[in-house]
């Protein structure tokens, strides 16, 4: 059997040789712990004739308070050089450069939206919005499309239920406002779109479109012509004519589709952007507004269009695939 001096020495060495607090962790568990070699020397008491009995307890305690005290000095030591250690592995160099940031861009759509925004702003509408998943009464019903009417065909869309669809035209924003505000009224949205469609290099499912109404006395044809006039020359270019051509839309009386030219365009070729008219008077008898003061124009068109034909992309999907090559030709593009 070990004598506690053996034992306290031996336990001294040991822990001077511990390199780290893990290795002292095992140490006080080895020496001091329930099972460990100090407890295990107490228990030799039993086996001693009661006269030696107290020495030997003093002797053990003295050896336990030892080698407790050494192993808690060696912890702070070694917990002194480990997070010296540790600072030094995870220190900072604040002098070192940053790394750049990477500043990121509008999307040319989003670029373009924002100027239509500018044009349509400097021209005294206001931008509202309306839901992308719309009612099936918003989209058509309300829009003057007669039940079963094959004008739906044109326009065929996602379905949610029988009755919420995703809109197919931004027009469904005019019964949103026509059931909450008054004319005069000279309002715009700019917005998502979606249309079961063959998808090809100038029709997408989703697309974005803008929608301009105005309401107010005196308004014809010639103020549809203007207005439009003036939002393709600040968008497209001073130098763009538009041409007008009758087309149907249950919502407006007369109806025409239009195109713009301009002698940048190849063979001054004209270029379909959207359909327009005077909004229809049921609309405005349903909303109660009374038609013998007030008329109002509409138009719509696609948004892709315009980048379309300023910077000749011949594929809309471009636009949606996120190829960096493709979108790094339209960083902060000053005029389209
Ligand atoms: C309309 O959607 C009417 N709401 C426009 C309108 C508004 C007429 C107000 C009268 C008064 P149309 O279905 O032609 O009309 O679409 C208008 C424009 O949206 C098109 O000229 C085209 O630029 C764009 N467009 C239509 N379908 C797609 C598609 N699948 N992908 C990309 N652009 C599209």
């Amino acid at each position: 059997m070990n004598t506690p001096e053996a034992l306290q020495s031996a336990a001294l060495d040991e822990i001077e040789l511990a390199s780290g607090s893990p290795q002292l962790r095992e140490l006080e568990l080895k020496y001091l712990g329930k099972s460990g070699q100090i407890m295990l020397l107490m228990r030799e008491l039993a086996h001693l004739p009661n006269e030696e009995r107290p020495s030997f307890g003093q002797r053990v305690n003295q050896v336990r308070a030892a080698v407790q005290g050494r192993l808690d000095e060696r912890a702070a030591e070694l917990r002194v050089n480990e997070q010296a250690a540790q600072f030094t592995r995870e220190q900072i160099d604040v002098t070192m450069p940053g790394r750049p940031m990477r500043v990121g861009y509008e999307h040319v759509l989003q670029q373009t939206i924002n100027r239509i925004k500018d044009v349509f702003h400097s021209l005294g509408f206001l931008y509202l919005e309306s839901p992308e998943v719309e009612h099936f009464r918003y989209n058509f019903d309300a829009l003057n499309y007669p039940p079963d009417h094959p004008a739906m065909d044109d326009q065929d869309t996602f379905y949610i239920d029988d009755e919420w669809l995703l809109r197919t035209q931004s027009t469904a924003i005019q019964g949103r406002v026509f059931e909450r505000m008054a004319p005069p009224l000279r309002v715009f949205t700019i917005g998502r779109t979606f249309r079961n469609e063959a998808v090809d290099r100038t029709h997408g499912h989703t697309f974005h479109q803008v929608d301009a109404f105005m309401i107010d006395e005196g308004i014809g044809m010639a103020e549809l012509k203007g207005t439009l006039g003036l939002f393709a020359r600040a968008m497209i270019g001073e130098d763009v004519t538009l041409r007008f051509r009758p087309d149907f839309f249950p919502f407006v009386e007369p109806g025409v589709d239009y195109a713009i030219s301009s002698p940048k365009f190849a063979g001054g070729r004209w270029l379909e952007l959207g359909g327009a008219g005077l909004i229809h008077p049921n609309i405005l008898e349903h909303y109660e507004i009374d038609t013998q003061r007030f008329s109002g124009f509409a138009f719509g068109l696609g948004v892709e269009r315009i980048p379309m034909l300023a910077y000749g992309i011949e594929d809309l999907r471009h636009f949606y695939e996120n190829d960096l090559r493709f979108l790094e030709q339209f960083r902060n593009l000053a005029t389209p």
